[in-house]
């Protein structure tokens, strides 16, 4: 059977902010049916807010326009997997989804590294049309479970691709693991497209970026946008992403139709950005990585 990732849209709406009780439920229903007529895949999970529930009902409206899915499921023991499996679907009245996004924690990441029982469940899961393909989370804390795997050749047959924060600003995969992907030609899908917001409001408005290491980030990247002549920091974000030629889509959140549409439009111009402008910022990235994204504390950034 073929991986779902080859049918995939290159353009992932993220949900997050259907989740987002402070925006009107009418707004976030009109943003979760404007994304469905874009025909783009979704990505989602139970821990976001009322989203489900949002989703349940614009699928309900439009069973046509149902889109394919990108579910968290994890988390510590595989023993976990089918009822996280069916708190996501059970909500949204789904079979099952088209890509599982691992989150491997605990003894699950353990097992994961070392060929364990766990593959074996994720064929299982699969034979029973609840999931059609997997893609591995990576944080910088927890990219050593998936490069152990890789470099073991576990991965193979099963694991369709690697999913992690791919954004100007951030490249979560640790350099040893983004090696790897890179020398073994994995599939990757890009998480958080504008790594938040624009960059001049990430660099200049108080508080826009949630962390301090992102503003300080903006600082260095801003000039790099400005330079690159790409009008727009959507563009410039999309085509960052679609730069690396294993990158099959990349996940971005609005709960406003303007900025889903700017994302749609971005969709259709994927030319990779200019080499000068992406060496710069690869050169960025692996210094952040060694210099800060692996000593972070896990989950603090
Ligand atoms: N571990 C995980 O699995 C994980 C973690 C993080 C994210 N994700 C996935 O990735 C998706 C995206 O992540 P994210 O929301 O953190 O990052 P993102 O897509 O880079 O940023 C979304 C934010 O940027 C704003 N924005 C988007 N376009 C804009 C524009 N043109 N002008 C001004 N503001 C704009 C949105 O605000 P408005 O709503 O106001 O437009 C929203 O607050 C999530 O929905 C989720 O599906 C997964």
């Amino acid at each position: 059977m073929s991986s779902p990732l080859s049918n995939i849209t290159p353009y992932i709406y993220g949900t997050t902010r259907l989740g987002d009780s402070s925006l009107p439920r009418e707004d976030r229903l009109k943003v979760a049916h404007a994304a469905m007529d874009a025909g783009v895949w979704f990505h989602t999970s139970h821990t976001y807010g009322d989203a489900l529930e949002v989703l349940a009902e614009a699928f309900a409206a439009e069973p046509a326009k149902i889109p394919p899915l990108i579910i968290k499921i994890g988390w510590d023991n595989i023993d976990q997997l089918r009822g996280v499996i069916e708190e996501n679907l059970k909500p949204l009245g789904l079979p099952g989804m088209q890509l599982g996004q691992l989150c491997l924690g605990g003894e699950l990441a353990e097992d994961f590294a070392n060929g364990g029982e766990c593959y074996k469940v994720f064929r299982q899961l699969k034979d029973e049309g609840l999931v059609q393909g997997y893609v591995v989370e990576a944080f910088p804390w927890t990219s050593d479970a998936p490069l152990r795997a890789l470099r073991a050749g576990y991965t193979e047959g099963i694991i369709d691709g690697f999913i992690f924060y791919l954004n100007p600003l951030q490249r979560f995969a640790s350099n040893a693991l983004w090696d790897e992907l890179l020398a073994r030609k994995q599939n990757i899908i890009a998480m958080r497209t504008v790594s938040g917001g624009p960059v001049h409001s990430l660099r200049d408005v108080p508080g826009f970026a949630w962390k301090d290491y992102l503003q300080k980030r903006a600082v260095e990247v801003a000039p790099i946008f400005e330079r690159s002549g790409v009008a727009t920091w959507t563009e410039f974000c999309v085509r960052f992403a679609h730069s690396f030629p294993l990158v099959k889509a990349t996940v971005g959140a609005s709960g406003k139709l303007d900025n889903l549409n700017a994302f749609l439009a971005a969709k259709e111009n994927l030319s990779p950005l200019p080499a000068d402008i992406m060496d710069e910022i690869t050169t960025l990235q692996r210094r952040w990585s060694d210099e800060f994204d692996i000593r972070a504390e896990p989950w603090t950034m």
